[in-house]
């Protein structure tokens, strides 16, 4: 092809795609300095890292805005501040959308919303993950409604992909507005230590509505949203760490609600852990970390713990069994003594619902005391919030396995995939105690009469409770009634549950026809 016969814009495109292809959509290598002394790496190089060496194909890569008020129409940029396509991770085809703050500061367009639904759209047509990297301050002000209009055509489409193709989101910036709720209806965030913020509205704003003064960092920071409001999955120390924790999570799901997760190598061996047999303390009421319960069962470093600094008396993640994806909801003594309260429920919620979605089977280990008692729970909703777990449960059609391990106290019991509600295997170890209530309280309810009759009360209520202890905290009474399939040494735990979850392969369970259902949201 003659020089003559290219388009200008190919030409220029070219002609800077050789020097330095960032500047095309950035406008220029001081913009991309800029981003770079922010700790922040640009759009294309996000991009670059996530995807497979040469395997990204760019779309859209000439589209500019339209707007023509406040002096836009002097100021163009090829792209409009977003770059999108698709590629592979580790072979597998994925689409992405990277948003480029040296460009309005990542603003989202009626253009640059255009590309987002393009890519989405391709993403449920071919039933492949969408992957956003966000670095944007939410709506382009100069383009009033438009722009609102194209951050909702986002959000409708969110929703419709919901459950259909993962979407996996990074903050990546100071995000604001649209720019934080089109990822919280996605199904995991990701956010980057001291560089990325999410807020509906910044510090200035909030001193102004509200007098309140607050950084950026105390507002909408890393450890804030991983924390405190449990709006972010991750918090990652840098992009390159986050970067790679979205591919490490995407080889754990399959590419859409048809498909299954990928499966890794395993070759059958010696699958007894004798280690497992002294991971419960002698005393009952010690605390121990269910993570060494995890690890100890699951295929060697493959424990993907999802949402690790929020609500800590839940354990959440993905791991691998026999090189089969798998996800873990396991109570934890070693945070409040594991028990459920409104922050535990609602992660271990919508993990359940996330790995249903996504044909994820699951494993739950338990060791619950109950639920949280007291005025705070209550008037914020626990009898709401701990319904969302057990509805979330009772409606997962994929292969469920529980053991319990300890603790299976009143109405945790139900909740925690239990037989009644549809799990398929439930297995307990000769240390688990299946009752209403722990024994002290029990024996002082049941017995009050007796023990403040007794010439020695305190005599009386500690025989009491051994008495309780010896009939009720034991696997035995409900394994009489089939509620436990059989009682397992902590040992053969890793083979039994290899054995079940194959048993359970192809199971097909169908919910009742219905439009939805009405989980208490
Ligand atoms: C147009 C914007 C912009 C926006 C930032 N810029 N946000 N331009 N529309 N929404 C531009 C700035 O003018 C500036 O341009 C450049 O981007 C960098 O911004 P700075 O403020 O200098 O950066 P920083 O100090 O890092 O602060 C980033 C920020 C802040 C926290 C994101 O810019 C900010 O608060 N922006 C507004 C956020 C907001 O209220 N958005 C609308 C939300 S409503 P120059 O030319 O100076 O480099 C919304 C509706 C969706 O999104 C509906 C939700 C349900």
């Amino acid at each position: 092809m003659s020089t003559s016969s290219i388009h200008p814009l190919q030409e220029k495109f070219n002609e800077l795609s050789r020097k330095n292809a960032e500047a095309l959509l950035g406008g220029g290598e001081k913009r991309i300095a800029q981003q770079h002394a922010k700790g922040k790496l640009t759009a294309r190089e996000r991009v670059q890292l996530l995807l497979d060496e040469g395997s990204f194909e760019e779309l859209d890569k000439f589209v500019t805005h339209r707007a023509k008020d406040f002096g836009l129409d002097k100021e163009h940029y090829l792209g409009d501040g977003v770059v999108t396509g698709y590629g592979t991770v580790q072979g597998r085809l994925v689409y992405v959308f990277s948003q480029d703050f040296t460009v309005f500061g990542g603003s989202l367009s009626e253009t640059f919303a255009e590309k987002i639904v393009k890519v989405m759209d391709l993403a449920m047509k071919n039933g492949a993950p969408v992957i956003g990297l966000n670095d944007s301050g939410g709506a382009r002000i100069q383009e009033g409604v438009v722009s609102l209009g194209g951050y909702a055509d986002i959000f409708y489409r969110n929703v419709m992909a919901s459950g259909v193709v993962p979407q996996i989101s990074a903050i990546m910036g100071p995000c604001a507005g649209g720019a934080v709720y089109s990822p919280a209806m996605t199904d995991f965030i990701f956010m980057v230590e001291n560089t990325s913020f999410m807020f509906v509205t910044g510090p200035n704003v909030v001193k102004t509505v509200t007098h309140e003064e607050v950084t950026s960092e105390e507002l909408g920071g890393a450890s804030t949203h991983s924390s405190k409001s449990g709006v972010t999955h991750f918090a990652c120390a840098n992009e390159v760490e986050c970067i790679n924790q979205i591919k490490q999570l995407l080889s754990y799901l399959p590419q859409n609600c048809e498909d299954d997760a990928p499966r890794a190598p395993y070759q059958p061996g010696n699958e007894a852990r004798p280690a497992l047999n002294d991971v419960i303390p002698a005393n009952p009421n010690q605390p121990y970390d269910m993570r060494e319960v995890i690890t100890g069962v699951v295929d060697e470093n493959s424990f993907f713990e999802v949402h690790k600094n929020f609500a800590e008396n839940i354990v959440v993640g993905f791991a691998r069994l026999a090189g089969r994806s798998i996800g873990i909801v396991g109570n934890q003594p070693a945070a409040l003594a594991g028990v459920l309260d409104i922050n535990s429920s609602v992660k271990a919620a919508r993990f359940v619902r996330l790995c249903d979605s996504f044909n994820v089977p699951l494993l739950v280990l338990e060791d619950v005391p109950g639920f949280l008692p007291g005025t705070d729970q209550e008037w914020r909703g626990i009898i709401t919030n701990g319904a969302k777990l057990l509805y979330a449960f009772s409606e997962a059609t994929v292969p469920r396995v529980t053991v319990i391990t300890r603790k299976a106290y009143g109405g945790a019991y139900d909740v925690m995939n239990s037989k009644h509600i549809g799990a398929d295997m439930n297995y307990a170890w000769p240390t688990a105690e299946i009752a209403v209530m722990g024994a002290k309280g029990a024996a002082e309810i049941i017995f009050k009469k007796e023990i403040s009759e007794a010439a020695n009360p305190e005599a009386k209520l500690a025989e009491k409770v051994e008495e309780y202890t010896k009939k009720f905290a034991t696997p035995y009474r409900a394994a009489q009634r089939g509620y436990i399939d059989e009682v397992i040494m902590p040992e053969q735990t890793r083979e039994k549950l290899i054995r079940a979850f194959q048993m359970l392969e192809n199971k097909v369970a169908v919910l009742p026809k219905k439009k939805h259902g009405n989980i208490p949201l």
